[in-house]
């Protein structure tokens, strides 16, 4: 009897931390985008320094994540060693850690990875106890080279194995899994222990790329998405440059919507007061992070014009009116398309401001490429 009433309390911390882990999308930042194999030790330390001195901390962004191209070669008992760019991987994550800040690293089940560094492949327990010692928070684990080793249906193994291995270390780490949507990743990827899974292949700097991710390819995935677990569109290009201020407005705004990772992939060091404002805008993030964490789905589609609609916690909806053309447009939404009658205030939270009480329906000119987005009060 004793021991029945004894067990739940000592299972409790670790089921706690487990619901802690991810309980909203990650945020944080990612070296790819801006540096790919271009990162060392003195750029993740001046970045963590720009999170913290710029406003992205304050704004939530939480983890520092290295990616790929870390990776030396592995010593005589097969420990991985990072290479000459990182001389010392602890050192590194107590720096980042004594800013407050948490640290991410990156990997393949297979021998290479994509840029075609050591992988994990027949060391994944070794590896995972590596990191937690390091004092690693995340890893990213990017499929790559792992077709070359296992199988097609061997996927779900090969991911649920490295889950394991990082439960094994006791220290609370996100498990990241990048295989570019693969055998509808969204439907088991929790089930192997993912906190997040890339629905698509690599996003890029520009309009097309970012807009079909965005857009087109995350639809029927919405119910697969919650607190713990995330579909992950990919990492952010805001601030690198191939995108106008209003494109990356939409790609904030989706994002957002989507209830997606939100992983800065430019250079914080030298952000503009447009890229940092675009990245710290706290009620566009309060919609990303909502706790009830239920993503937000496509509400009409008429030609160029798109409304998304996202339920929030305490009863709001944030309501985006997208206009994937080219210019300037007339866009609108009537409550009963979301489910609301009557009048409700509405608030512009790019523009923070109040757009007053509105009966049945809100009208607006969107710009091109660009996106209106509102909260709506019940
Ligand atoms: C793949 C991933 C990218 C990045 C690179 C690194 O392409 O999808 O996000 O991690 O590998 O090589």
């Amino acid at each position: 009897m004793h021991r029945l009433h004894f067990l739940p309390i000592l299972l409790l911390p670790s089921l706690l931390a487990a619901a802690e882990l991810a309980a909203t999308p990650p945020m944080g930042w990612n070296s790819w985008n801006k540096f790919a194999e271009k990162v060392d030790d003195k750029t993740v330390r001046e970045i963590a320094d720009a999170m913290v001195s710029s406003g992205m901390k304050d704004a939530g962004y939480v983890y520092v994540n290295i990616d790929d191209t870390w990776e030396g070669e592995r010593d005589a008992q097969g420990n991985i060693k990072a290479n000459s760019k990182f001389p010392d991987m602890k050192a590194l994550a107590d720096y980042v850690h004594g800013k407050g800040l948490k640290i991410g690293i990156y990997s393949s089940p297979g021998p290479k990875t994509c840029a075609g560094f050591e992988g994990s492949y027949q060391h994944e327990a070794q590896d995972a106890n590596t990191w937690a010692a390091w004092g690693i928070d995340y890893l990213k684990y990017d499929w790559c080279s792992a077709d070359k080793v296992h199988k097609p249906e061997q996927m779900q193994a090969v991911y649920q194995k490295m889950s394991d291995a990082l439960k094994a270390t006791g220290r609370p780490i996100v498990f990241s899994l990048c295989q570019y949507g693969w055998q509808d990743v969204w439907k088991w990827g929790a089930s192997v222990g993912g906190n997040l899974w890339r629905t698509t292949g690599d996003i890029q700097d520009n309009w097309r790329s970012m807009s079909i991710i965005g857009f087109d390819k995350q639809t029927g995935h919405e119910q697969y998405s919650g607190p713990g677990h995330w579909n992950d569109p990919d990492m952010l290009e805001v601030g690198n440059g191939g995108m106008s201020r209003i494109e990356y407005e939409t790609h904030m705004t989706l994002w957002a919507l989507l209830a997606a990772p939100l992983l800065a992939g430019n250079d914080l060091r030298s952000m503009d007061d447009t890229t940092r404002d675009l990245l710290t805008n706290k009620e566009v993030i309060a919609v990303d992070q909502d706790p009830l964490g239920q993503q937000g789905r496509r509400i009409s589609k008429t030609g160029v014009a798109e409304v998304w609609a996202r339920q929030l916690q305490n009863g709001d909806l944030a309501v985006a009116l997208f206009n994937r053309g080219d210019v300037m447009a007339e866009t609108s939404v009537a409550w009963p398309v979301l489910g609301i009658e009557g009048k409700h205030k509405v608030r512009d939270l790019w523009r923070h401001n109040s757009l007053g009480s509105l009966r049945d329906q809100y009208t607006t000119e969107v710009a091109g490429h660009g996106v209106v987005l509102v909260r709506i009060s019940r």
